[in-house]
């Protein structure tokens, strides 16, 4: 009996489809199914944020979620992040602060703000300190990101 299965999903708003081992990681999923490797793949073992994506909306660890677990549920990743081919408040703030050096953190980062500044955009620097815990940066460090971050959330309260 194959262990095999279809999965419908839609991921940055559009339907996905992908025949998948029950045992397929999202993050899988996402990479070498669908193609998206913005979604990236560190620790493995749901330690240091890398491949934070939005499961309806909620940040989750795709290398630690059973893409079956998501069959048709809504999947957000970095692709889908920009608007209307623009970057985001967010990533442009990464961009202006240069809170980046090998970048590999970053869609992550990005992907855990972004929900933040959804749910909370008034956020205080408590509950952005403590979102952003849960992302590991091991080149930058973190005080571009915090500035960027904050920026960020500027730049949203006040659209140019
Ligand atoms: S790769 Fe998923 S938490 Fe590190
Ligand atoms: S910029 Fe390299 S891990 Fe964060």
């Amino acid at each position: 009996m194959s262990n095999e299965l279809v999965l419908h999903l839609v991921v940055n708003g559009e339907p996905a489809r992908a025949l998948v081992p029950a045992s397929r990681t999202l993050l899988e999923l996402l990479r070498e199914d669908l193609g998206l490797t913005g979604t990236k793949h560190g620790c493995d073992v749901g330690d240091c944020g890398a491949c934070t994506v939005l499961v309806n909306g909620l940040p989750r660890l795709a290398c630690i979620t059973v893409a079956a677990d998501c069959a048709g549920e809504h999947v957000d990743t970095i692709e889908g992040v920009a608007v209307g081919g623009q970057p985001s408040a967010i990533q442009a703030a990464f961009d202006h602060h240069v809170a980046a050096q090998c970048g590999y953190c970053t869609p992550g980062f990005v992907m855990t703000l972004t929900h933040l500044f959804t749910e909370e955009p008034e956020a205080d620097e408590a509950s952005l300190r403590h979102a952003l815990g849960s992302n590991i940066c091991r080149c930058t460090g973190y005080v571009k990101i915090l500035a960027a971050a904050r920026d960020a959330q500027a730049r949203m309260r006040n659209p140019a």
